[in-house]
């Protein structure tokens, strides 16, 4: 059903080579909905604070389908249990999971009023180049690599490679997101982990000799959140990125907006259509921001310049509203409006959840007995960080000014 191709490769600092076996793979690539990716930044802020990491989405999504392809190559049991067509359409769910992003992913979100799993599934199974390649091939492909992507397909075995707290998704990104921050938190044996990893009745499971390796894999979640993802620094450029969405959507009925027309469109559809979305991506953003400096709007010329030119807001940690009142305070004696001026965030991760509802999600090991145990069952040190007390940390975001009282 799927036409094979003469193999091709991509090289990748990661996987070393991703491995193109198919037509259907490589026409998804060459489509513009994806090469749209490549000016979509993997790590929306991160390369404010980590200044290489600047890898784009594209890397990301093609090392998402190099694991999944490796997995049905190497893992003990999955591809007789797996037909080929299904390893197809699940090796086109991971390439295409993140197409659906805007620009500056999560900052963007608060616009956006669709996120991107949504904007995914819109893309898969709307009007578009992805959307053509599929159809021709067989008019239910869309729906079914859809499916994979939004947990509804019955094989859960293809979810949880795609979708879950083991998937590739995460394995890929932990340890390109590692390796272009330059940081050594994110990294883990994912050889290893391949290698331990068999299928038992409906499900993926790792052999008990692969336990460390999904202890390490574990931690290096949890040591990214806090090193890379919840910077305060990054956080710092996404509060002022946030205030100028923010400031861009108040203004969205304003002529002041139609010199960037793709993004008053955007702004002003009540549900934004896939072609807005798609027509956003962050070279046009920052050509945006870079126009914005000259706005006759004094909020959306000091944001835009403070953007490009990294003058981020400062921030302290709060535990109660005191500070923040102080804040108000000090914002307004300076004319400045805290629906632009003030962020506040309080960021909480756990590194992993035995207890999700849906039991597709978990991590199971798998003993010597053949008995299969949810891994906090099984690793103290897993059980230890679950069962703890939530990490959660508060931060309050404004510019530094230099005239009033505390803050001088
Ligand atoms: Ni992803």
């Amino acid at each position: 059903m799927f036409r094979k191709l003469t193999h091709r490769v991509f090289r990748d600092p990661i996987h070393g080579y991703i491995n193109i076996h198919e037509q259907v793979i490589w026409d998804c690539i060459n489509s513009k909905e994806f090469q749209r990716l490549r000016r979509i930044k993997q790590l929306g802020a991160s390369h404010q604070v980590y200044q290489t990491a600047e890898h784009s989405r594209f890397s990301h999504s093609l090392g998402v389908y190099e694991i999944t392809r490796r997995m049905f190559e190497e893992v003990k049991g999955l591809a007789d249990l797996v037909t080929n067509y299904d390893q197809t359409v699940t090796l086109l769910a991971a390439l295409l999971h993140d197409l659906g992003h805007g620009p500056f992913s999560h900052t963007f979100e608060s616009v956006s009023r669709i996120d991107h799993e949504k904007y995914t599934e819109l893309i898969i199974l709307g009007d578009t180049e992805i959307n053509a390649i599929l159809s021709a091939i067989d008019t239910r492909l869309p729906h079914q690599v859809a499916s994979i992507i939004n947990h509804s397909h019955p094989n859960k075995i293809l979810t949880q490679l795609v979708s879950s707290q083991l998937d590739a998704d995460r394995m890929d990104y932990l340890l390109r997101d590692a390796y272009f921050t330059g940081t050594s938190y994110g990294s883990f044996d994912l050889n290893r982990l391949i290698r331990t990893m068999r299928v038992s009745g409906e499900r993926l499971v790792i052999k008990e000799s692969g336990i460390h390796a999904v202890e390490d894999y574990i931690m290096a979640r949890y040591h990214m959140y806090w090193n890379v993802y919840f910077h305060a620094t990054s956080r710092a450029y996404e509060a002022v990125l946030y205030a100028l969405f923010r400031r861009l959507d108040d203004l969205k009925e304003s002529d002041l907006l139609d010199k960037y027309p793709r993004l008053k469109t955007f702004l002003v559809e009540e549900v934004p259509r896939v072609e807005s979305l798609l027509a956003l991506d962050e070279a046009v953003m920052i050509y945006y921001f870079s126009e914005m400096q000259s706005s006759e709007d004094p909020i959306l010329r000091d944001l835009s310049t403070r953007l490009l030119n990294r003058q981020l807001f400062a921030y302290e940690d709060i535990e109660d509203d005191v500070i923040e009142a102080e804040v108000i305070k000090m914002l307004e004696a300076n004319n400045l409006d805290p629906r632009y001026y003030l962020a506040k965030d309080t960021l909480g991760q756990t590194p992993y959840h035995p207890y999700e509802k849906e039991t597709s999600m978990l991590i199971y090991i798998i003993g010597r007995d053949q008995e299969v145990k949810e891994l906090s069952e099984v690793s103290e040190i897993v059980a230890a960080i679950s069962a703890g007390k939530e990490k959660k940390e508060s931060k309050i975001f404004y510019p530094k000014i230099k005239k009033v009282g505390a803050y001088e």
